[in-house]
């Protein structure tokens, strides 16, 4: 409690400084239609990620950074704070929207919460295969969903993926049956406590630097997660069962203030679009790599991983149905189109 007290006033702290770099910098200009010319003064962006430091969405963040720094002869610097150091993904989002934090990455999860409309993106089932998701992501609908991002005070730049999300448990578990009443961690995220309990388990929402003291301590039996973060978190090493269900696959977006955007001069603007599109292109290729690396150091680090027969999937998805309704159905055609994305 005092730790993340400690690390939120630090991330104010910072925030405030950031707020002020930019202001400072002479960007700033109230008329968000009219950006700012620029002016030659050095600009600061504080870019929180919540992952380590060699984790792909970081190492894609910092290749941005390099790639406007030289872009910009640097004049702008991107300074990339891994592991969580400016607080937890939902705090970040809050900051993100007053312009406290500039830029961030962060899990549609946590996201859809301040702008509903996303959910449908992350409905679990919903994409056949990645392959599948980055069609749709990289097609109008994706562009479109991430557009209306705006109407809560945030820029989506561009795609990162996270591949598909599994349920892992402290003991063993091998039906869907078998989740029944456990208690497991979900992300702050409505829809994903909805998912949890409609396979039968307890969600128990929090965020994701607590998860592995509360599966060791027995305050929840098990979370679910991608390959990577299952590894990377060592949650592994204390939840030893991970069922390959695939329940949903959740992008992840990363995001920029409109407050700071509004203050970039046009042509600034651009640089900082474009090197996040050539950043959530390095991001794919490397999480297609750390993909593979962590689920080899998970299953030689002891992991039960456990496949799930076609009819067990199917029991899954139809579990899940409920949420078409809940989350879908103001958005039918929106699933619909997705669904015929061929
Ligand atoms: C993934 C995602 C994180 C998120 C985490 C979670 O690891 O990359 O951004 O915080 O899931 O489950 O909370």
């Amino acid at each position: 409690m005092l730790f993340t007290r400690k690390r939120m006033l630090a991330a104010l702290a910072i925030a405030m400084v950031s707020t002020l770099a930019l202001a400072g910098c002479g960007g700033a200009k109230k008329d968000a239609a009219k950006p700012a010319a620029n002016d030659g003064k050095k600009i600061v962006l504080r870019y929180a990620e919540n992952q380590p430091k060699d984790y792909p969405t970081t190492k894609a963040a910092r290749s941005m950074a390099d790639d406007v720094k030289k872009k910009t002869n640097g004049r702008i610097t991107i300074e990339v704070y891994d592991s969580a150091q400016l607080g937890d993904e939902k705090s970040v989002i809050e900051q993100i929207q007053f312009g406290g934090i500039d830029m961030s990455r962060v899990s549609l999860s946590p996201l859809s919460e301040f702008a509903k409309q996303l959910n449908v993106l992350q409905l679990p089932y919903l994409y056949r295969d990645g392959a599948h998701m980055w069609k749709v992501l990289d097609g109008k609908i994706g562009q479109d969903l991430l557009a209306t991002l705006d109407k809560s005070g945030i820029v989506g730049l561009t795609w990162f993926d996270a591949g598909a999300r599994n349920f892992y448990t402290k003991n063993p578990v091998k039906t869907m049956a078998d989740l029944k009443g456990l208690k497991i961690r979900v992300q702050e995220s409505s829809m994903m406590m909805d998912m949890v309990k409609a396979v039968g388990a307890n969600p128990t929402p929090m965020a994701y630097g607590e998860v592995y003291s509360a599966l060791q301590t027995g305050v929840i039996d098990g979370a679910e997660n991608n390959w990577p973060s299952y590894e990377s978190t060592r949650h592994f090493e204390v939840a030893k069962t991970y069922m390959l269900d695939e329940h949903n696959r959740v992008p992840e977006p990363m995001i920029i203030s409109k407050k700071t955007m509004d203050k970039l001069s046009a042509d600034d603007q651009k640089v900082i679009r474009e090197a996040a599109i050539a950043a959530g292109k390095v991001e794919r290729q490397l999480w297609a790599e750390r993909e593979k690396t962590s689920e080899k150091k998970v299953r030689d680090g002891g992991s039960t991983i456990v496949a799930l027969s076609p009819a067990e999937h199917d029991k899954f998805v139809k579990a899940v149905q409920p949420l078409y309704e809940k989350y879908g159905a103001s958005v039918k055609d929106i699933i619909k189109q997705i669904q015929d994305v061929k």
